[in-house]
């Protein structure tokens, strides 16, 4: 993955389809007097229905995509966590799986095959995805590695209205939901709103200098961000930034979709796996640019407004706002360390030998795949584990060592 300035230049066909987002933006834009908010504009490029870039059926993940993720770099990783997932539906004497965004699917068959492999597999598998274009690449995936499991695999188009016991997992889901952006300015918040311009779309140029503007925006940030206020934006000294401009964002839907787990769950474990920080490294004064990250085939810069529907648009996790919305919904914090720490507590040493018992001539790739996988300055520290319980209570074996929960 590169940092980039300059992109490949999308073919004539994709920026048709990029033209024909644009113009339904365009008009979204025009109907709400001149602008929207940033969290519409990205949930319109990544999920506006035909159009939007996880909607559309361009292919977004692995070498011919625009980014990898860890199950498409490894089946270790999946086999690792099919293993935490074995101990909850051993507890549990049984249970089901719920998959969220589950990509082109091959977590789905590389967890359900090691879990055939250790006797440990859940009555049905259920994925639900935003994107429904996905679905036949992952059933392409799934009949493609473990054809003899399909029947336990359930596609739904909206989470179970019974709640399920056993095991939800959501593998980088978070980090692709629509983000507000905000804007510090002299100690006062503003939004960051989308506009119409000349060869596509704006950021607002200034923030309005009205106080009021930034008032309804206050209590919706981050306690992290509150502390870079002014107390008021009319009364004397505030902490932090000042004279100088601070962009950062957050995710407005994250408590309610966090209670939407909850009532998921009857009993059982949530595991979200993901790249972001807790809420002082996230928001500390010097990161002023915030997180937000745009992939298009495998570069990545800095510009979520230009080809929409064709790049993937991304915000790091805030871990802190995660375990805060999910204790707010009535589960338990679990659970919280680095992907290296939780592939280490859930068997990877020996998934890796295993692997490299059946296959000894692809050494040097296994061992490449745990350095991906493990390394802080590859995925390992930047990747982050959080579990959550609900009528649960056996401590979890991807978490007996190295917590970072009191980081959060
Ligand atoms: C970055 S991709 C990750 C795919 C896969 N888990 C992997 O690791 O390769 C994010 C996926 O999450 C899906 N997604 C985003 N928000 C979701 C939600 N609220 N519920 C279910 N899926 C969601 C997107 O449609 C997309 O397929």
């Amino acid at each position: 993955m590169r940092f980039t300035d300059t992109l490949p230049t999308p073919s004539a066909e994709a920026l048709a389809h990029s033209e024909q987002l644009a113009q339904r933006i365009r008009a979204a834009i025009e109907r709400n007097a001149g602008s929207i908010s940033f969290h519409d504009f990205m949930q319109m490029a990544l999920y506006e229905p035909g159009l939007g870039y996880y909607v559309a059926g361009l292919r977004k993940i692995g070498q011919a995509g625009d980014f990898i993720t860890a199950p498409e770099i490894s089946p270790l990783f999946s086999q690792c966590l099919a293993n935490q997932c074995a101990q909850v539906l051993t507890e549990l004497g049984g249970g089901d799986m719920l998959e969220l965004g589950a990509g082109s699917g091959i977590m789905a068959a590389d967890m359900l095959a090691h879990l055939e492999n250790i006797g440990c597999l859940p009555d049905h598998y259920l994925i639900l995805d935003l994107s429904p274009e996905l679905r036949d690449r992952q059933r392409q995936t799934l009949q493609q590695h473990v054809p003899h499991l399909l029947a336990r695999v359930v596609w739904l188009d909206r989470l179970p209205a019974t709640p399920l016991r056993g095991v939800i997992v959501g593998n980088e889901v978070l980090d692709a939901m629509p983000v507000e952006l905000f804007t510090v300015t002299n100690g006062v918040p503003f939004p960051v709103d989308v506009t119409i311009a000349d060869q596509g779309f704006a950021f607002t140029p200034h923030p309005n200098p009205s106080p009021s503007r930034g008032e309804g925006l206050r209590e919706k940030l981050p306690s992290a961000v509150q502390k870079l206020l002014l107390p008021s934006p009319l009364e004397g000294e505030g902490l932090g930034v000042r004279g100088s401009s601070y962009t950062s964002e957050f995710n407005p839907a994250l408590p309610a979709w966090m209670r939407s787990m909850a009532d998921t769950l009857a009993a059982g474990v949530l595991l979200l796996i993901d790249y972001g920080y807790e809420h002082a490294d996230y928001y500390r004064p010097e990161r002023t640019a915030g997180t937000l990250l745009c992939h298009y085939q495998h570069r990545v810069h800095a510009n979520p407004l230009i080809y929409p529907g064709l790049q993937d648009i991304t915000a790091s996790v805030d871990f802190t706002a995660v375990a805060n919305a999910g204790l707010d919904a009535g589960l338990e914090l679990a659970g919280y360390t680095t992907q290296a720490m939780f592939l280490a507590n859930s068997g990877l040493e020996a998934v890796f030998m295993q692997a490299l018992e059946a296959n000894p001539a692809k050494q040097y790739h296994l061992a490449q795949q745990v350095r991906t996988l493990s390394l802080p300055a590859e995925m390992g520290e930047r990747f982050k584990v959080m579990a959550f319980s609900k009528g649960f209570t056996p401590t979890l074996d991807g978490f007996r060592l190295a917590s970072r929960q009191h980081y959060l």
